[in-house]
């Protein structure tokens, strides 16, 4: 009762309280209505992307913020054992100027058990595939790290990198050599010796647009964007390149004369799609990862090419050097020096390398990553 009679006396401020909450209500459905439109012209906007085929050259959208970023892209069997290298890498970063996404085997989750870096936490893709080293679902793992991170507009440069790559400088060198660069760093060379083409590719693929190169790439937002809007290149890839059965056998021949190739998808997909496009000038061709190659297996075994190892014993600061003072690289099969240039000015070679046990990765940390202050200015 009292409560009844307590709400009359209120009708003039009822009143008014109530034209108020119409005009809070309207202004409310008013945002949320242009809030709306904003979403849907953006989405018809990104909905129209996949539309456009390989050799359309996209424009880049400008990026919201103030700071263009890098995207670090890790292609990770399962963890990431060189987490705390990373760690001390990124402490060393405006957090405004990176981002982290990593590829990992399907259901593995990076977090508190999984990693001893908080940069990774849930930086997994949640779309990953089982990669198959060799072939073309490595691409296919490439396409969708790309693919997640164009989402964040910010992310203008886009480097790939294994579970066993290192910086060689410090977060700050490493970022003013990538933006600063209006190019992509890609690995692209004529390779005489091998036989990796399939002619059945050849409605898609021209032969003389073959090229190979280094997986460890990094590239500008509008060849991330041609990448993941391939179908047709890739398609071929995922069509004829496949991996050989043991020579000799039954399965072999029909292999060879099916015209599959063992085509190395993760060494050709990118630098062929981006010389098709006729995109050449956009790229250094080169890569940032140093890699050593090494041979083994003797003249009756297949010979088979593997990366050095770092160890302990030849990551000290002096082996470290002699890789960053490299200033050019030489390419047998094309007659060609490339000697390394970032927008048209000298620079080292690398800022990466490859592949390094834990024990290198420490004493890199401890050696030559604290000890960065010692790195030449760009
Ligand atoms: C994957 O999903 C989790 C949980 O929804 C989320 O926290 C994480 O950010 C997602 N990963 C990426 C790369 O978006
Ligand atoms: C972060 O980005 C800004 C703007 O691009 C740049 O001036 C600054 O040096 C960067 N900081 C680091 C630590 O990389
Ligand atoms: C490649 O082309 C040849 C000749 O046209 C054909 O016999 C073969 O089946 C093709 N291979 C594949 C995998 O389609």
């Amino acid at each position: 009762m009292t409560r009844k009679s307590q709400l009359h006396p209120v009708s003039r401020h009822g009143v008014v309280w109530l034209q108020w909450k119409l005009v809070i209500f309207l202004y409310v459905a008013l945002s949320l209505l242009s809030l709306l439109c904003i979403h849907l012209q953006y989405y018809s906007v990104t909905m129209l992307e996949p539309l456009s085929v390989a050799g359309s050259h996209i424009p880049p959208r400008k990026y919201p913020g103030d700071r263009p970023k890098v995207a670090f892209l890790f292609l990770t069997r399962r963890d990431l054992p060189l987490d705390f290298m990373w760690d001390r890498f990124f402490k060393g970063a405006d957090q405004a100027n990176f981002s982290v996404y990593i590829h990992s085997q399907p259901g593995f989750v990076f977090n508190e058990e999984t990693t001893r870096s908080h940069y990774f936490y849930n930086r997994q893709l949640n779309n990953s595939i089982n990669v198959i080293w060799g072939e073309y679902s490595m691409i296919e793992a490439e396409r969708l790290l790309l693919s997640t991170a164009i989402d964040d507009h910010s992310n203008q440069r886009f480097v790939l990198l294994s579970d066993s790559c290192a910086p060689l400088y410090d977060f700050g060198y490493i970022y003013k050599y990538l933006i600063s660069s209006p190019r992509s760093f890609v690995d692209s060379f004529i390779n005489t010796k091998e036989r990796r083409y399939s002619m059945n590719m050849s409605s898609v693929i021209p032969e003389e647009k073959w090229r190979k190169g280094s997986q460890w790439i990094s590239v500008i937002r509008s060849h991330a964007e041609l990448i993941v809007n391939d179908g047709i290149v890739f398609s071929a890839f995922e069509k004829f390149c496949k991996k050989a059965p043991p020579f000799g056998s039954q399965e072999a021949q029909l292999f060879f004369r099916q015209n599959l190739r063992n085509c190395i998808p993760d060494e050709h997909y990118i630098q062929t799609l981006l010389t098709m496009s006729g995109l050449e000038n956009e790229m250094e061709p080169r890569t940032l990862t140093y890699t050593v190659w090494s041979v083994s297996g003797t003249k009756h075994e297949a010979k088979s090419w593997h990366p050095v190892t770092f160890t302990f014993e030849n990551s000290g600061p002096e082996d470290i050097q002699e890789i960053k003072s490299i200033n050019h690289v030489n390419y047998e099969s094309e007659s060609r020096t490339e000697w390394c240039t970032s927008d048209s000015k000298s620079v080292p070679c690398f800022l990466f390398a490859r592949k390094f046990t834990k024990e290198a990765a420490m004493r890199l940390v401890s050696e030559v990553l604290i000890g960065s202050s010692k790195n030449v200015a760009l």
